[in-house]
């Protein structure tokens, strides 16, 4: 029995010996450990045995069995470590090696900007609206005061889809449509592309981007006007900003202004950015002309409003010293890189 015993653990440890996967050990253990296992048939079959034996057989047995879950226990652990080891290799890094640079897409300068503006209104409460591009010529015009006949027509010419069917000239469609579909107060922006059919230049563009403001209220001056502007200028270009409102004209605004902001290179001394002027034209501006307010349903004896007009592209050119507006829509990563 004693024979019996060795041999079975001699045997137990040599097919351990050669065993390298862990599925193996398992296999291992159920045939000599397991419930059906040799072992457990001899610890078994002690009552058969004469009473002197038992002890002894039962000791060796119980040492073997030790033993053998000694060694299962320490060949599964070695397994371990060699798997961990081996992944340790395969998975190796090297962290001194130079590094692929990816390369890094980032916003374009009139996308930064107009985000800019965004938040300095939203930070006033106004909110963000959008508009269709291919607008009719009764948002584009019509709902502004500008009637066919209208020589301010002019200025604006555009692309026709159909007669009454164009690209938008300006965002003040979008205003005329927030006014049809809320009632004041109203307090909005609205950015976006515009299109007139003009020859491309240092300056012009047939394709541009704008951002319009309108509030709409009762009681609503162009103190309110004046208080909006002079804060988004100083917010825009520095604390010490100022503004200048000049009269002008514009068919959905009575009275209008052109309006400057002073120079935010020279502080108004002249310089190369304002050409000597001290003063740099940043928009069109007034109060909503009663036409526009009636033609948008808004009763022009309860509410009054502002509206207000600014070129994206004009202001970042004046802010990074660009000076030639070709530049911002070559796509040229040369240039680009500058800004993200
Ligand atoms: N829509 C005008 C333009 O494109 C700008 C403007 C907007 C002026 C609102 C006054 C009020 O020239």
């Amino acid at each position: 029995m004693k024979d019996r015993l060795m041999n079975l653990q001699a045997e137990c440890l040599q097919k351990l010996d050669s065993a390298n996967t862990l599925a193996a050990l398992e296999e291992i253990r159920v045939t000599y450990l397991g419930k059906k296992g040799p072992l457990t048939e001899i610890l078994r079959g002690m009552g058969a045995l004469p009473a002197e034996e038992r002890p002894i057989v039962g000791e060796i047995a119980n040492q073997v069995r030790t033993t053998l879950a000694d060694a299962l226990a320490a060949k599964k652990e070695a397994l371990g470590a060699a798997a961990d080891a081996a992944r340790l290799e395969a998975e190796k890094l090297d962290v001194t090696a130079p590094a692929v640079l990816k390369n890094l897409g980032g916003r374009h300068p009139i996308a930064l900007v107009q985000e800019e503006i965004e938040n300095i209104f939203i930070s006033m409460g106004f909110s963000v609206e959008d508009g269709p591009e291919v607008e009719t010529d009764y948002y584009n015009f019509e709902a502004l005061n500008t009637p066919a006949d209208h020589p301010a027509r002019d200025v604006q010419d555009t692309f026709y889809v159909t007669e009454k069917v164009l690209l938008r000239t300006q965002t003040s469609p979008v205003q005329a449509r927030t006014m049809e579909k809320t009632n004041p107060p109203i307090r909005m922006i609205c950015p976006g592309r515009v299109y007139r059919s003009d020859a491309v230049d240092a300056t012009h563009s047939p394709m541009f981007h704008q951002i319009e403001g309108l509030v709409v209220d009762r009681g609503i001056t162009m103190g309110d006007l004046k208080g909006t502007l002079d804060l988004f200028a100083q917010k825009m270009f520095g604390e010490q900003t100022k503004t200048r409102f000049r009269p002008h004209h514009f068919p959905f605004t009575e009275p209008s202004a052109e309006v400057d902001v002073s120079c935010f290179v020279c502080g108004g001394e002249g310089c190369s950015l304002c050409k000597g002027e001290g003063w740099i034209e940043i928009l069109g501006a007034g109060m909503v002309h009663p036409n526009v307010l009636r033609a948008s349903g808004i009763d022009p004896e309860e509410y009054s409003g502002f509206a207000f007009g600014m070129g994206v592209e004009r202001i970042v050119m004046t802010r990074y010293g660009i000076n030639d507006m070709r530049y911002l829509y070559e796509n040229d990563v040369r240039f680009l890189r500058q800004f993200s």
